[in-house]
């Protein structure tokens, strides 16, 4: 089910990504500000980027601070950020949905309505060939797990950069 479409397939016209883990308070927003910073420095202008939760336990929440200091340490401010719950619209507004690992990608399956635009994909499939599928949650962790998942955000988000570069000629 994760490979229904080779990668250069991938990038659709419209120009948006969301990306989502559960909660969206840790991993989602770091690889939202990460995936903004490295398409930003690959030259792309006009992507909307944006993160989403498959539950809505955090609706209107900051980022966990562990999150944005782990962040802040790679000079990427997320603290503006508020979660939110992925809605069906989303599917309708955004042209690619990754999500941060296989039970979010299974929820967003599920929800996904029949028409609709949105590509449905994990994340670190753009992390090229590292033998992980999946950014681990954090949530429970201590600082070094949110250090460890933003070296793996920051893979795929240069990865997915170099991809729409590369796909967009
Ligand atoms: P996230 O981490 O999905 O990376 O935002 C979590 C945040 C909160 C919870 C679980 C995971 N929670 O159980 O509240």
């Amino acid at each position: 089910m994760l490979h229904h479409q080779p990668l250069h397939e991938v990038w659709p016209l419209m120009k948006s990504v969301l990306v989502v883990c559960l909660g969206n308070i840790c991993r989602s927003p770091m690889a939202e500000g990460a995936v903004r910073k490295a398409l930003e420095g690959a030259g792309f202008s006009d992507i909307t980027v944006d993160s989403a939760g498959t539950s809505g336990w955090h609706e209107g929440g900051s980022p966990d601070p562990r999150a944005v200091k782990a962040a802040l340490m790679r000079n990427i401010d997320i603290a503006h950020q508020r979660a939110r719950q992925i809605t069906g619209d989303d599917f309708h507004r955004f042209g690619l949905i990754l999500a941060m690992d296989g039970q979010n990608y299974a929820r967003l399956q599920a929800m996904q309505p029949q028409v609709s635009p949105a590509n449905v994909r994990m994340f670190m499939e753009f992390a090229g060939e590292i033998p992980v599928r999946e950014v681990p949650d954090p949530f429970e962790g201590r600082e070094e797990d949110f250090d460890h998942a933003l070296d793996l955000i920051e893979l795929a988000a240069k990865g997915l950069a170099d991809h729409m570069a590369a796909a967009s000629g």
